[in-house]
């Protein structure tokens, strides 16, 4: 059984991330989309918030999706969860610097797991979870760059009107 993580902060997941779990689901048995707790970035959804609102989007793709959250090194976590890859999704030239030491870094600590690099289609390009919240405080509509219930939630957050 092939399984593989998807970790990230998910503030909140976008279609977007769906686009790069959909792809990772063809290649994997199993993919684990997994909640960074404590992140530095100071969310805007809560941990259980976060993985509350994953579940709730990905039950569609039953078995073969599991979301759970992680603390420490991700390298850790993945053995801890006997993964042989971790996927990430790459939309732009600018990601690369970032996953590319991030990457050889994982692999550093950990030769055991690698590191696949899965393209969104074009149209997430410009997408990323905090100009999806600013849309949404600011009263924007984000019905095409986030699943329904995301928009609700979102919604429900920011008291925006129209983020729906
Ligand atoms: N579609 C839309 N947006 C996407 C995307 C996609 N396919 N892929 C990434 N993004 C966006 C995210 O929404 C996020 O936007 P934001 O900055 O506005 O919130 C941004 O790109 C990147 O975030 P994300 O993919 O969530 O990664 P991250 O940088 O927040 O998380 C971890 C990185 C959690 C994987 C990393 O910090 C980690 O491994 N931490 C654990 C500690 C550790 O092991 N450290 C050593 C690492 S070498």
């Amino acid at each position: 059984m092939k399984i593989a993580i998807y970790p990230g902060t998910f503030d909140p997941i976008t279609n977007g991330h769906i686009d790069v779990l959909e792809r990772a689901i063809e290649i994997f048995d199993k993919v684990i989309v997994t909640v960074a707790r404590n992140s530095a970035k100071n969310p805007m959804f809560s941990d259980d918030e976060r993985v509350e609102i994953i579940k709730k989007v990905v039950k569609r793709y039953g078995k073969k999706v599991e979301v759970d959250s992680f603390s420490g090194l991700l390298v850790d976590y993945a053995k801890a969860k006997h993964a042989v890859a971790i996927v990430r999704g790459l939309r732009a030239i600018s990601d690369f610097e970032y996953e590319f030491q991030m990457a050889l870094m994982n692999r550093k600590l950990s030769k055991g797991v690698f590191t696949l690099y899965l393209m969104p289609h074009e149209r997430y390009t410009y997408l990323n979870s905090s100009i999806v919240r600013e849309i949404a405080s600011l009263g924007g509509d984000i019905s095409n760059f986030v699943p329904k219930y995301v928009a609700r939630r979102l919604l429900q957050k920011t008291g925006s009107k129209k983020g729906k």
